[in-house]
């Protein structure tokens, strides 16, 4: 059933009112380009890792502005999700339409990239990829439905004679000289047996050996890299005697796109930091780019932006990312990570709502993603914090009762109680009428 068009990023997308749920106010958060920013904390932190990765042979090619809808196929299928994965649901991800969503992840956009290198419109072995993302969850200071990330991969041509073997052994002692200058030193555990893991069969060990760890220290010369930047800062400006030593480990992962995979975590204010998800490409992927079956191998990265700006800069609430407060922007440089200086923080006011469900409808068909869609679609950046805090059901009644507490808060100004009286009104009444709940 066709509905409104959506205007993104000047173009008209048509709509299905059984399929769409992409709000108004989550198209009005495309297009903001905050890691094209120079003086914004994403945007310096894309900037490092690219420079970085860039300084040892200049091999990616970086791709900052693709638009954030792409297709359903882009998405996931090109990657090889099963049809059943839970990536899929609408309840976690922003559909435009039967075709089109919101990308959840810069892996939507692999596919087209290694195509450049194929039909030679690129003439760089690698790229990277930075963008807006789109994925719906709950809120709270370090959830917001939109944040950055960034994709690397690397590619080799393979052939008979084993030139490629030569090339990516010079890479890689390009790599660890590299590493080695770097101040802050590494000190790598490797828990990620193949066990449940495989190689791919079409890779001999040694290449196999090679493009892994290839992958593994070109991720651990950006880890280096940005935690460097941060402990030197410390150092700097809490005069602290701060160890320039960092543990990270290697942990299997999983991902439809690629096998093996890996995680790569950093230990870093007494717990492990998960950072990155990783591995080697699937030949489904680089087959779907155009590449002959077999020819290539390759490897490939994903890293939220976002999370790591926030733990570098000392940024407390994402939502800060997304103000127009000069007392924020203010604050930053191109190149440099500096600690966030708090200004005054406005007050906030909490506010409960309890309901029963519909009695023929049980939990499962209301999502706790799509109570807080409801909620952000009214309170928009208002809403600092939502909890599900308590639940039951009624035992004569064997009705189901649900109460969420809402912290409304603004970054950039006071809002007053009459004012958060009337927006509380206003979810109540979008939650009735959504849900067809009763308020208590
Ligand atoms: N796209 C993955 C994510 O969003 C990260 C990833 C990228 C993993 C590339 C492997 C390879 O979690």
């Amino acid at each position: 059933v066709a509905s409104a068009p959506l205007n993104i990023c000047g173009k008209r997308y048509a709509t299905d009112e059984n399929i769409t749920n992409v709000t108004q106010s989550i198209v009005d958060l495309t297009g903001r380009g905050l890691h094209l920013k120079d003086s914004h904390p994403v945007g310096i932190l894309r900037d490092a890792i690219e420079t970085k990765l860039n300084s040892t042979d200049g091999a990616f090619k970086c791709y900052n502005e693709f638009q954030p809808v792409v297709s359903i196929y882009e998405n996931f299928d090109s990657l090889g999700f099963p049809s059943d994965h839970p990536g899929r649901s609408k309840s976690d991800t922003y559909y435009i339409n039967g075709e089109q969503l919101l990308r959840t992840h810069t892996s939507a956009h692999e596919m087209e990239c290694f195509a450049h290198i194929q039909n030679g419109e690129s003439k760089q072995s690698g790229f990277l990829i930075s963008a807006d993302v789109y994925r719906r969850d709950e809120i709270d200071r370090t959830h917001y439905p939109v944040f950055h990330q960034m994709e690397g991969c690397r590619l080799w041509m393979r052939n008979s004679r084993g030139d490629h073997i030569k090339q990516i052994q010079d890479d890689l002692s390009k790599l660890q000289s590299q590493l080695s200058q770097q101040k802050t030193k590494i000190i790598v555990q490797d828990d990620s047996s193949l066990e449940g893991n495989p190689k791919q069969a079409y890779m001999s060990h040694n290449e196999f050996e090679l493009c892994s760890q290839h992958l593994k220290r070109s991720i651990e010369l950006v880890v280096a890299e940005v935690f460097e930047r941060k402990l030197e800062s410390m150092r700097r400006e809490k005069d602290l005697e701060i160890p320039s030593e960092l543990k990270c480990r290697w942990i299997k992962a999983y991902f439809p796109w690629t096998a093996p995979s890996w995680e790569i975590e950093v230990w870093w204010q007494d717990d492990w930091l998960e950072l990155c998800g990783c591995g080697l490409v699937q030949q489904e992927v680089l087959k779907n780019a155009g590449f002959p079956a077999e020819s290539t191998i390759s490897w490939a990265f994903g890293l939220g932006l976002d999370r790591i700006a926030m733990l570098l800069f000392e940024i407390p609430d994402i939502r800060l990312f997304w103000t127009q407060d000069e007392r924020f922007h203010s604050q930053f440089q191109k190149g440099v990570i500096s600690t966030f200086k708090p200004y005054s923080k406005y007050p906030g006011s909490t506010r409960d709502i309890a309901f029963w469900l519909p009695s023929d409808k049980d939990f499962k068909n209301i999502h706790t993603n799509d109570v807080m869609e409801i909620i952000r679609t009214t309170a928009g950046d208002l809403v600092e914090n939502v909890k599900l805090i308590d639940q039951f059901t009624h035992p004569k009644k064997l009705k189901k009762s649900l109460c969420y507490r809402i912290n409304y808060q603004s970054m950039d100004r006071n809002i007053t109680n009459s004012e958060v009286n009337e927006i509380h009104n206003e979810v109540a009444k979008q939650l009735i009428e959504t849900f067809d709940v009763e308020v208590r």
